[in-house]
């Protein structure tokens, strides 16, 4: 049994892969060339599953791509179209995306711009990319510090969801899938927020369930507005601050993960949203007492307030020259296009400090 989700024009699979359609998916595939994306981690953890359960995959190209974020680069990008193009990869072929979101942000990039798009399909590894970067159509890496910078909205053939392949994901990254989650209960859903108080990582039966929900609750919002004009927007909340955080912390010794930079948003942007008077001081204290009991938040430099906020003014969002974000008006409700000034970034680094005091 596996549970099926429409999107905008390809369908999220989401169950035991052997009991989805992957197998018919393949059979349409049999006669072009396979080829499979993956990271070390995937590369070590996830794909002898693939090549040995699956027939129609023994002649695929694996094709190994160095892992972590700071590797969701052009120059990675520049490699891999070298290689297909010596593959003789052409416009029938068929990428599969197997890993988290670097694997499925730039694997869906490459493969879209690659002449002029070829076909390609997400089998997420991580709960970030599974609740998240595997849904919504868009595709991209980072330019220097700048998140996302380069890439285009493209959909995949199909996303292929196995909770079964968190079995070897560390727990510091399952938390980064749950910082995603948060985020979709806190803006849309207040049921959604109180199932994933009492998640268990380790039941992964129960973990299928909420990344069922969690997945609907994004699916709802890009199909309604699939190139963000409106409702998806709402998406972006905890990451006008988040991306800043990740975005400084790439220039420095130790990198701040995607999911743990929106978890540390969350609690920067619910914090305006109560200095704003739009959210209770208990709604607050319920959402920043959860998420700190998942992640640390680090040590913010006061002399760094620029140089984030210089990251903040160059966010994708923004328009009218003003910093752009999502603020809550209550736990499952959420308003778009709220201004944010260097004030509110020096309320936030007070708030911080006083969190870790
Ligand atoms: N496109 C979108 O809508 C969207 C949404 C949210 C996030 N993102 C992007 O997603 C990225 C973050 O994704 P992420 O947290 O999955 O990062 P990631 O892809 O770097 O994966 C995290 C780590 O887990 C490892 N890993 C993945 N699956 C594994 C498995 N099953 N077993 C063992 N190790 C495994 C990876 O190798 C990596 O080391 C960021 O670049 C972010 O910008 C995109």
């Amino acid at each position: 049994m596996f549970q099926k989700i429409e999107s905008n024009g390809y369908e999220i699979e989401v169950g035991s892969l052997e009991n989805t359609s992957f197998s018919e998916f393949l059979d349409g595939y049999s006669q072009v060339k396979k080829l499979i994306l993956v990271d070390e981690n995937t590369h070590d953890h996830c794909l002898e599953y693939l090549l040995t359960a699956f027939n129609g995959l023994e002649d695929a190209e694996v094709m190994l791509m160095p892992c972590g974020e700071e590797n969701k680069v052009l120059e990675v990008c520049f490699q891999v179209w070298e290689a297909w193009t010596d593959y003789k990869i052409g416009r029938k072929d068929l990428v599969i995306n197997l890993g988290g979101g670097v694997v499925t942000d730039m694997g869906g990039f490459i493969a879209s711009i690659y002449k002029r798009g070829i076909d390609f399909i997400h089998i997420p590894t991580s709960l970030l990319a599974m609740v998240d970067a595997s849904v919504g159509g868009k595709t991209g890496i980072d330019l220097g510090m700048h998140k996302n910078q380069l890439g285009v909205f493209s959909n995949p053939k199909k996303v292929f969801v196995d909770a079964g392949f968190l079995t070897t994901l560390p727990n510091v990254e399952i938390k980064n899938g749950f910082a995603e989650m948060i985020k979709h209960g806190l803006i849309l859903d207040r049921k959604h927020w109180e199932n994933l108080k009492s998640i268990d990582f380790d039941d992964k039966a129960s973990l299928t369930e909420l990344i069922f929900e969690s997945i609907n609750i994004k699916n709802n919002l890009v199909k309604v507005d699939p190139f963000e004009k409106n409702e998806r927007k709402k998406l972006n909340f905890g990451h006008t601050f988040g991306h800043a955080f990740e975005g400084f912390f790439m220039g420095e010794a130790v990198l701040l993960a995607h999911g743990h930079a929106v978890a540390i948003g969350i609690i920067a942007e619910s914090y305006i949203s109560f200095e704003r008077k739009l959210l209770s001081e208990a709604n607050f204290i319920e959402i920043s007492t959860l998420i700190c009991s998942h992640f640390e938040i680090p040590t913010f430099k006061n002399e760094w307030v620029d140089l984030i906020f210089n990251l903040m003014l160059n966010d994708k969002k923004n328009f009218d020259e003003k910093v752009q974000c999502v603020l809550l008006s209550d736990i499952g409700e959420c308003i778009v296009d709220q201004p944010i000034y260097k004030k509110d970034l020096m309320l936030v680094m007070d708030l911080f400090a006083n969190l870790n005091s």
